[in-house]
């Protein structure tokens, strides 16, 4: 998979990349991440990439010109699969949208920033906006990390047990069961006793009861 991602501030997203699970996805040849910074592709030689909004208010807009010539020099060089806008304004991120992004070839992700985009941006070029949740950031990289890091563990190989992402909260609409490891005692608070039994049918049937017992209590939409 090759993701790029376009952004007025790339430096902000760079660390998250360089640690753990996503490293090593990268190191392993599984994923590509290039960053663009839509400065580059400034109208002039001040670097000018947004404006007031027509119409009036507050913040500024970030232009169509600088995400145009980003875009379609992205698209000369290979076909993308979607092109993906971060934005508050859009169906939020879940465990189904992550699994079916993670079956893509090539992705272009728009972080937003100030007041957002042009609207003609999201007209023209978006195949898919997403949000990661009701409320407002200051922009879209962090959002950016959080659709990557959920696409990019699904990846075949990325995570050394090849089930343990099936076995993640979401994935069957339940959340995950609880965990425990030692000591069996702390505190007077034992490990149910069931998980020390050895018995894997007797632990399997457990962990399904206590996903969806969890699930009524924590999350009871998902059963909806
Ligand atoms: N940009 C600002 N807030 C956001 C959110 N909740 N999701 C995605 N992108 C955003």
């Amino acid at each position: 998979m090759r993701i790029d991602i376009i952004s007025v501030i790339p430096e902000l997203m760079q660390s998250p990349f360089e640690y753990s699970i996503i490293k090593r996805a990268q190191d392993k040849g599984l994923v590509e991440i290039h960053f663009h910074n839509l400065r580059d592709y400034a109208i002039n030689n001040y670097g000018k990439i947004d404006d007031s909004p027509f119409g009036g208010g507050a913040g500024m807009v970030l232009m169509i010109e600088p995400i145009d010539k980003c875009i379609n020099k992205l698209k000369s060089e290979r076909n993308y699969d979607e092109i993906i806008y971060m934005t508050p304004d859009a169906p939020v991120l879940n465990q189904q949208m992550a699994n079916t992004l993670s079956l893509k070839g090539n992705l272009i992700i728009l972080t937003g920033h100030y007041k957002g985009v042009d609207q003609r941006v999201r007209d023209l070029f978006i195949t898919k906006e997403i949000s990661i949740g009701d409320y407002v950031l200051s922009g879209g990289e962090f959002a950016t990390i959080v659709l990557c890091d959920a696409i990019i563990r699904l990846l075949p190989g990325v995570l050394g047990d090849e089930t343990s992402a099936l076995t993640d909260s979401f994935q069957d609409d339940l959340l995950a069961p609880e965990v425990y490891t030692r000591p069996a005692v702390y505190q007077n608070k034992e490990v149910p006793k069931v998980l020390l039994s050895g018995d894997f049918k007797k632990i399997d049937e457990w962990r399904e009861q206590n996903a969806i017992e969890r699930t009524e209590r924590i999350r009871p939409d998902l059963l909806d």
